[in-house]
């Protein structure tokens, strides 16, 4: 990543003894703090002290209100083993200000692959020091961007604050109003929810049937805990959303609400574990009025929301706000607050195009498992060429040919193979460790010939490593399988974390399992290897740091129209959600959504074929799948032809039209090139849409080929109802276009 530009600006400001709060201690009102403005003056972050010394900020955006006052700090829970006095008094009062520095920095940097050639990092910077009557020391920053604010705490090392035990964090958001809010329930261990569009105050009344617990792995904590990034709107047009960055070392958030039935924070009952004592104060901290999220941390085993070692910070936590929604999917907000890119050498990192031996086990008409000999497997006592195979595997020599020269006659980069290595007799929810070694491929698996194969046609495999969420069993085998796959010549992994964590009791988002995400993203890295990992905690903008981690599943992907369906408007509400923290590996492309026409299946995708084309813009991504089958794809090859063409990086990204849970159309140009690629993707409504071709060249002429649903395609009654027009334009010219209900449309324009 090559830095442009710096220019960096200190101001010191003498010490400011901040005027103290009109407000009671534990509703803050009105602030007389320090402010500091973004860039361009539309937000404004405030920052003071309570009467009893709590730190609290507000925000405000075009003179409104974003987040109403709002306390912050954190409880800490006694340690057992501690023989350190008080030192796990809370970090939540009796703070003095001891100096406040602002700043301001300005930079352009380039990442490694995305949805612009150039990110622009501006922002004016308030860095609060607070020392606390028990002579502990804590920093307060805070990051004012023209589209959002970040904050965090950052802990010095110093006597009297070396270890620490997070009981829970206790940052309020204080919402202005009942606003509409786009949430997923609050959970633990899974994102893979459909999500809930209510007002604030129906959270509570929702949750019981937001909850799928037919899950492989849930855990939800409060009737009016949610997931973050959460969506808002609030009902004078402001567009807020509530997210984190560059989350290491430490649990992912959720929210919980308080409401107008609110008697006690889940936040306050303290753990369930002999590690540690909770704090007794912990509950003696009163509710902040309604409308108020506070920060909610994954616990792991122990019940413990974090072990702190210091000099160490939290992650940032970010308010973006803008009265444009299309603001909210160009941010680069998370980006910008996570640590510039750790990695020397990029060159091997690469926007990647793949099909797989995938979908046809995911609808069920083919195992990932090769015998149906026994009832359970012992890895070490088995010998796999003495057993029968039950002519489902697919992760078979034969049928992985057939994807490779699909993948080489079209352009594809990758193969995905899932259900090549042995273990997947009995892989799920069993409470095994031992359950995969990740090296050994199954007896028709022929792993140099297929790779040889590849290899001779331009196409390389990509490998696959199910955890089923036993992780020590992962790390344990972690350096041998990327050996192998050094050995072999693959270069990406999609790693997977189904069921409830092993060890037992650990969440998927606690702050040992995202240790254990990012050793495995380090590690690869030592091997030149990609990472795309499934159930993986939610991202925050790590990719910045680490661009080998090109994708993440996290949210409910496209198998769930294969376990039910999806509502036609989710992929218009991902964007502004999931994908705030880094790219998805939605797994898009499917052609023919009514499964049983080809399986026994009898779920359908909800979403018409031309809409499937949409989302290979709307849902940016570096690494995108076509998913569906090579002989789906073979029966509209005309329409597949979009799929051949289209990029997955791109010097600029145009937000042309965008409304959570409605529809969004954006413009990018292909990296590198001069070529375009327009995607409009709607709800279950329809939409029309008025594209003006302003952003192309000054004289220049474009072969544009547009795919639409035709007049009468719908994502239930006539999905496959397309059409495909080619006409040439020029800069100005301006495209009509009509979107089916769950349906959309791609466009290709090719400089000439
Ligand atoms: C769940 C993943 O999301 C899916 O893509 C994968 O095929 C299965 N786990 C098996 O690993
Ligand atoms: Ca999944």
């Amino acid at each position: 990543m090559r830095i442009k530009s710096i220019i960096y600006t200190l101001l010191l400001l003498p010490l400011l003894a901040v005027a103290s709060c009109s407000s009671s201690n534990n509703s803050p009102n009105q602030l007389s703090g320090k402010s500091v403005k973004s860039p361009n003056g539309n937000i404004e972050l405030t920052f003071a002290l309570t009467d009893n010394g709590r730190p609290t900020y507000e925000m405000s955006y075009k003179g409104k209100a974003v987040v109403l006052p709002s306390h912050l700090g954190l409880i800490l829970a006694k340690d057992k083993h501690a023989s350190r006095g008080d030192a796990e008094t809370d970090l939540m009062e009796h703070f003095t200000i001891k100096s406040q520095e602002t700043s301001t920095f300005d930079e352009t940097w380039e990442p490694v692959w995305g949805e612009t050639k150039t990110i622009r990092n501006h922002y004016n910077e308030l860095a609060v020091t607070l020392e606390q009557d028990t002579a502990r020391t804590i920093v307060i920053r805070f990051r004012v961007y023209d589209d959002g604010i970040g904050f965090r705490y950052e802990f010095p090392q110093q006597k009297d604050l070396n270890y620490f035990l997070i009981q829970e964090e206790m940052t309020e958001f204080a919402m202005a109003g009942n606003h509409t809010a786009w949430w997923l329930p609050g959970d633990y261990d899974t994102q893979e929810q459909e999500t809930q569009q209510t007002k604030l105050s129906e959270i509570r009344g929702r949750m019981k049937e937001a909850v799928n617990w037919g899950n492989s792995s849930v855990a939800v904590f409060s009737e009016t805990g949610v997931q973050t990034s959460l969506q808002m709107k609030s009902s004078d047009g402001l567009y807020i959303n509530i997210h984190e960055a560059a989350c290491a070392d430490y649990a992912t958030m959720h929210l919980e609400l308080v409401d107008g039935k609110t008697k006690a924070l889940t936040t306050q009952l303290g753990g369930g574990s002999n590690a540690y004592t909770p704090n007794p104060k912990g509950s003696s901290y009163p509710l902040p009025k309604p409308y108020t999220f506070v920060s909610h941390l994954t616990p792991d085993a122990t019940g413990l929301k974090g072990a702190m070692q210091t000099p160490c910070a939290t992650p940032w936590r970010t308010v973006m706000v803008s009265d444009d929604a299309r603001d909210m999917l160009s941010s680069n907000l998370i980006l910008n607050l996570n640590e510039p890119c750790a990695l020397d050498d990029t060159s091997w990192i690469h926007p990647t195009k793949y099909c797989g031996v995938w979908w046809e086990m995911i609808v069920g008409r083919g195992s990932w498992h090769y015998t149906n000999d026994f009832p359970s497997i012992h890895l070490d006592q088995i010998d796999w060429t003495k057993v029968t195979p039950n002519s489902t595997h697919k992760a078979n020599n034969e049928n992985v040919k057939r994807y490779i020269d699909f993948a080489a006659k079209n352009g594809l980069d990758e193969v995905l193979v899932e259900g090549w290595n042995v273990g997947w007799e009995d892989w799920a929810n069993m409470w095994k460790r031992d359950v995969f070694d990740f090296v050994t491929p199954y007896p028709d698996f022929d792993i140099k010939a297929l790779n040889d194969y590849a290899h001779s046609k331009g196409v390389k495999l990509l490998m696959h490593h199910e955890t089923s969420s036993s992780t020590q069993n992962y790390e344990r085998h972690m350096e041998k399988a990327f050996q192998l796959m050094n050995q072999y010549g693959y270069d990406a992994v999609k790693t997977g974390y189904v069921g409830d964590i092993i060890p037992r009791g650990d969440h998927h988002y606690s702050q040992s399992m995202n240790n254990h995400y990012l050793y495995v993203v380090k590690e690869a890295a030592k091997h030149h290897i990609m990472v795309n990992a499934h159930e993986a905690t939610r991202p925050t903008g790590l990719c910045r740091t680490y661009p080998n981690l090109v994708g993440n599943e996290s949210a409910r992907g496209t198998e769930y129209e294969a376990f039910g369906g999806s509502r036609p408007d989710h992929t218009c509400i991902l964007p502004f959600t999931r994908l705030q923290g880094g790219p998805m590996d939605y797994t898009p492309g499917i052609f023919v959504t009514k499964l049983s026409e080809w399986s026994n299946n009898d779920s359908w995708a909800r979403i018409t074929l031309a809409g499937s084309l949409a989302l290979y813009l709307t849902m940016y991504s570096p690494l995108q799948m076509a998913a569906d089958l090579p002989e789906n794809y073979e029966k509209f090859d005309d329409a597949f032809q979009f799929i051949r063409d289209v990029a997955c990086d791109w010097d600029e990204s145009i937000y042309l039209e965008a409304e959570p849970a409605d529809y969004i159309t954006v413009a990018r140009k292909a990296k590198g090139t001069n070529n375009w690629f327009i995607g409009g993707k709607c709800d279950e409504n329809g939409h029309k849409s008025t594209i003006t071709l302003d952003f192309l060249d000054n004289g220049r002429q474009y072969e544009c080929t547009i795919y639409a649903d035709a007049k009468d395609a719908h994502y239930e009654k006539n999905p496959q109802a397309y059409t495909i027009s080619k006409k040439m334009v020029k800069k100005g010219d301006v495209l009509k276009l009509k979107e089916a209900p769950g349906g959309g449309f791609a466009i290709s324009l090719m400089a000439k």
